[in-house]
């Protein structure tokens, strides 16, 4: 057999996943030779502070570089892989290297759901491979599926718990009855939550990767800003006691769906929020840090995904796996499958979707107080699916918890805004999303 000229990569980051990466290509060096026909060799690895003693890691200090753009740009350098992550300067480094037909193999969610378009373009310019199997869920392979083994079918919906961080609050909120800021803390000792957990909390997180599921499964362009979301700051330990009341749990989801309209346009829309899920959902039980996507397509049916969606090494398998179908590609003289957006679907916005309401209101304790709300809900063109009502002891109020049929959020919006403007209503006390059949 003849030896193959090494395959040169430009590492940019050596972090959390970086050093990883770096750790894993060593290890593995033998067995990654054997499966791409060639050996990986490292060029450069650029980081924000190249002195900074980094342990055990097993490569040479002179290897390490602050000169990003220097590294990219070397004739020898053949894959670029960035764990950086940001969208300025990662979108100039990996254009310029896709440009120059350089693979590159990105976990750089937050760009990927702000701007693949221009990526993809460069890869096309390129005539080369543009990888991020990292960028959602950490180790589980699912981009890869949606982009290669379900391209002969229909994607339909995209279920998702997506963000560990926010799956570790609230597991902890429902198995222990916490709040969110002693469940927080929490995710914060253990390294779940970072010491600016903004990201994760109010679902930005959670929704790049939503753009970047809906755009792979619906072959259309979805950004970040399309994504209505909203995050978990807002949940209390009486929204999880109540979704328990009635059999559900709180997860923070991440959906993405494909409708045909009766004149048989489709259109897409994608969305991030809190929402109640029955106990026998099947992302229900996925607990702690974990990830789980559920996929639904027209011919394949139901599929679920499910591990590890961050932290150095899952995410670093993920990395490896792209840099070893690139480089294979390389190899060959062939690039990969490119990301599709010839369908170019509408994206409905939140207001069009229908969901379900579950809504908890502080009310008058007299009669006739029922029927006035319910004439709100008829109003709207919401129908009620249950209704419960509580004493709350002397003070002449109770309350009232009220499930609804499926409406289009806009409805179901309008519903609460009238109801809080009633005299009657003392306190619109929460309302949450519902996924999923329940039994009340
Ligand atoms: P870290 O913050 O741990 O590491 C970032 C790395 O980038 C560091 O090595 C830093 O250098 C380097 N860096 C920062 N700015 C520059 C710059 N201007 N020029 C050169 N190097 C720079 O991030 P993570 O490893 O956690 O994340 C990396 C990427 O992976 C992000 O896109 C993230 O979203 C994604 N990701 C992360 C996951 C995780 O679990 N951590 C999971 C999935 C995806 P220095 O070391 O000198 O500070
Ligand atoms: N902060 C993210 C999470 C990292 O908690 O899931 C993985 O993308």
């Amino acid at each position: 057999m003849t030896r193959m000229e090494p395959l040169k990569l430009a590492i940019l980051g050596c972090g959390t996943v970086g050093t990883e990466v770096v750790r894993l290509l060593h290890e593995q060096a033998d067995d990654l030779t054997a499966r791409i026909g060639a050996p990986l060799s490292i060029a450069g690895i650029a980081v924000r502070r190249p002195d900074r003693d980094r342990g055990a890691l097993p490569v040479p200090r002179e290897l390490f570089t602050s000169d990003a753009v220097g590294l990219v740009k070397r004739a020898d350098v053949d894959i670029v892989v960035e764990v950086v992550g940001g969208l300025e300067p990662a979108r100039s480094w990996l254009v310029d290297a896709l440009r120059a037909g350089k693979s590159v193999v990105t976990a750089n969610k937050a760009l990927l759901a702000e701007d693949t378009a221009t990526l993809a373009a460069a890869a096309a310019d390129g005539d080369t491979d543009l990888y991020y199997e990292a960028a959602v869920a950490g180790a589980i392979p699912l981009l890869r599926p949606l982009r290669e083994s379900l391209h002969g079918d229909r994607v339909t919906r995209i279920t998702g718990i997506v963000n560990g961080t926010t799956n570790y609050i609230l597991s902890k909120m429902d198995s222990t009855g916490a709040g969110f800021g002693e469940a927080l803390d929490e995710a914060t000792e253990l390294g779940y939550a970072e010491a600016d957990p903004t990201a994760d909390v109010e679902g930005f997180d959670a929704a790049a990767k939503a753009a970047i599921l809906a755009s792979l499964g619906f072959h259309t362009r979805v950004t970040a800003a399309d994504v209505y979301r909203v995050g978990i700051t807002d949940v209390t330990a009486a929204d999880v006691a109540a979704a328990k009341e009635m059999g559900c749990t709180v997860k923070l989801l991440c959906i993405a769906e494909r409708r045909t309209d009766p004149d048989g346009t489709d259109s897409v829309s994608a969305r991030v929020h809190p929402a109640m899920i029955p106990r026998s959902h099947p992302l229900a039980g996925v607990g702690d840090a974990y990830n789980a996507v559920f996929v639904e397509a027209e011919a394949a049916g139901q599929l679920m995904f499910y591990g590890a969606g961050a932290g150095g090494a899952p995410t670093a398998s993920a990395v490896l796996g792209d840099i070893v179908a690139v480089a294979r590609n390389r190899r060959l003289g062939r690039s990969g499958t490119p990301d599709s957006a010839y369908a170019n679907l509408r994206i409905r916005p939140m207001g069009e979707i229908e969901t379900r309401y579950h809504i908890s209101l502080d009310v008058a304790d007299r009669a006739g107080v029922l029927a006035t709300v319910a004439t709100v809900f008829a109003e709207h063109g919401v129908s009620i699916q249950t209704v419960r009502q509580e004493g709350r002891g002397q003070g002449g109020e109770a309350l009232l918890v009220i499930v609804t049929h499926r409406a289009p959020d806009a409805a179901l919006r309008s519903t609460v805004d009238a109801l809080a403007s009633l005299d009657i209503v003392r306190q619109v006390a929460s309302v949450m999303r519902v996924e999923g059949e329940t039994a009340q």
